[in-house]
């Protein structure tokens, strides 16, 4: 397995491109089936979960081609067509690697009016049930059963007859799945207390580009009212929000200053509130944001919120930056139940972090120090990443599978605004 080597210590400056955002490809790809016509996207991201879920489609009979990135993009571009849906199957040797591939269960119920999926079961984060999936498509007039580790989805011949549904906890995949079956639909679809993340606007924007009827997009009530089919588009994904806000932790905690190509600041509001109040400077420009650190960090407080709140898939970033803030600073992650595990790594270089529940209280330290540390999440994996950036000698972070599959390229990018990064295989 490949790990990545780090000598810290050097201030990172320069230019740095943002990537198409992961989790607004994985819900912009199974788009692909709700149409015969070819769907094209622009600025995907070069990453192991969008390559899993191309080859998942491919098993239900969508065809995909690539193509290199156009010059005003960073990633490439891949147009899909689902001319005719083979099979109707997510299989659990998929979905428990890649738990996005639920994405396909609303799609392939509104195009072929049937699915099954495998549970995905949990990960290293949490147990991230599918619960609120099943119900929104239940109110929609989808019959639903569970058997042996599946779930077996099917809609009357007539198609989805439509139904209203609200959210009792906030759930970005639920409120995906949700409009992705109802854009089809027989009636109107209503949610209440849906998601607002960017990469659902970026999904709505997409299905409305293919001829979708969706009403209230970037707000918690959308109304969806079903079409007989929808057509092919072109469309760009957007950049990836969460990719930005750990570069920019990378400056603010190097001292640095770096241009985030591409990035835009009302997509990551609560990212750059939070960094601004530790003393980062940053503003946005023609070419995306730019982010000056070299004033040193004051502590914070932050719990992790839905959108547009603080994002819980920042607070391991967070959590490594405040390690070298000048005083205390207390994060709360109110979303998933076991999102510390970088803690314990963290620990390792030196870091003084006081777990306690949900509660996490993070001392700051004038120096951490390199040491092997082990990735156990994608985001736990960039936090060892950044604090290795920052610490005094080597750092080793094993099990990187992790990291590839959210950030594009991690050691270029940074090896080209002056980090002493490499990958090693074994
Ligand atoms: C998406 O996961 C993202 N993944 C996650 O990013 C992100 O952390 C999360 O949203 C929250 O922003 C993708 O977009 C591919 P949720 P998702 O449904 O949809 C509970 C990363 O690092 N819940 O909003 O799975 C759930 O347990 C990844 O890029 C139910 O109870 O998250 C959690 O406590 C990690 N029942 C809360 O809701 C359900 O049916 C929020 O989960 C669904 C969710």
């Amino acid at each position: 397995m490949d790990k990545i080597v780090i000598n810290g210590g050097k201030t990172l400056s320069g230019d740095l491109p943002i990537s198409g955002a992961k989790n607004s490809a994985l819900t912009l790809l199974p788009c692909a089936l709700l149409t015969d016509e070819p769907v094209t996207l622009r600025n995907l991201p070069r990453l192991a979960d969008v390559d899993s879920f191309g080859h998942l489609l491919n098993q239900m009979g969508v065809s995909t081609t690539i193509e290199g990135a156009r010059p005003e993009d960073f990633g490439r571009v891949m147009t899909l067509r689902a001319g005719r849906i083979t099979a109707t199957v997510a299989p659990y040797d998929i979905v428990r690697k890649m738990r996005a591939s639920i994405l396909v269960l609303g799609p392939l119920l509104a195009r072929a009016g049937e699915a099954t999926v495998s549970l995905p079961g949990g990960c290293a984060i949490g147990n991230r049930p599918i619960d609120l999936h099943l119900k929104a498509l239940e109110a929609f007039g989808a019959e639903i059963e569970i058997a042996s580790g599946y779930v077996r989805a099917s809609a009357p011949k007539s198609g989805l007859p439509g139904g209203e549904y609200t959210f009792p906890v906030v759930s970005v995949g639920a409120t995906e799945n949700a409009i992705m079956g109802a854009v089809l639909a027989n009636g109107q679809c209503i949610l209440n207390n849906a998601a607002r993340e960017p990469e659902i606007v970026d999904l709505c924007k997409l299905l409305i580009a293919m001829g979708s009827d969706i009403e209230g997009i970037g707000t918690s009530k959308l109304v969806i009212t079903g079409k007989d089919r929808l057509h092919g588009a072109t469309y760009r994904v957007m950049a990836d929000r969460i990719e930005a806000g750990s570069y920019a932790c990378a400056a603010a905690i190097t001292g640095g200053t770096l241009n985030l190509l591409g990035a835009k600041i009302s997509e990551m509001e609560a990212t750059v509130a939070a960094l601004r109040e530790a003393g980062v400077l940053i503003e946005e420009n023609a070419k995306g944001v730019h982010v000056n650190a070299s004033q040193g960090l004051k502590p914070l407080t932050l719990s992790t919120a839905p959108f547009p709140g603080f994002a819980t898939d920042m607070q391991a970033q967070f959590m490594a930056m405040l390690c070298r803030a000048d005083g205390a600073s207390v994060l709360t992650e109110t979303i998933f139940e076991n999102r510390y595990m970088h803690v314990p790594e963290l620990s390792r270089m030196g870091a003084d972090i006081e777990v306690k529940g949900r509660t996490a209280v993070v001392r700051g330290i004038s120096d951490l120090t390199g040491a092997p540390v082990m990735a156990t999440d994608l985001r736990a994996s960039m936090s060892l990443i950044l604090a290795g950036l920052a610490a005094k000698g080597t750092t080793e972070v094993n099990r990187v599978y992790h990291l590839d599959r959210g950030y594009e390229r991690l050691e270029e990018k940074l090896q080209a605004v002056g980090a002493n990064i490499e990958r090693v295989g074994d």
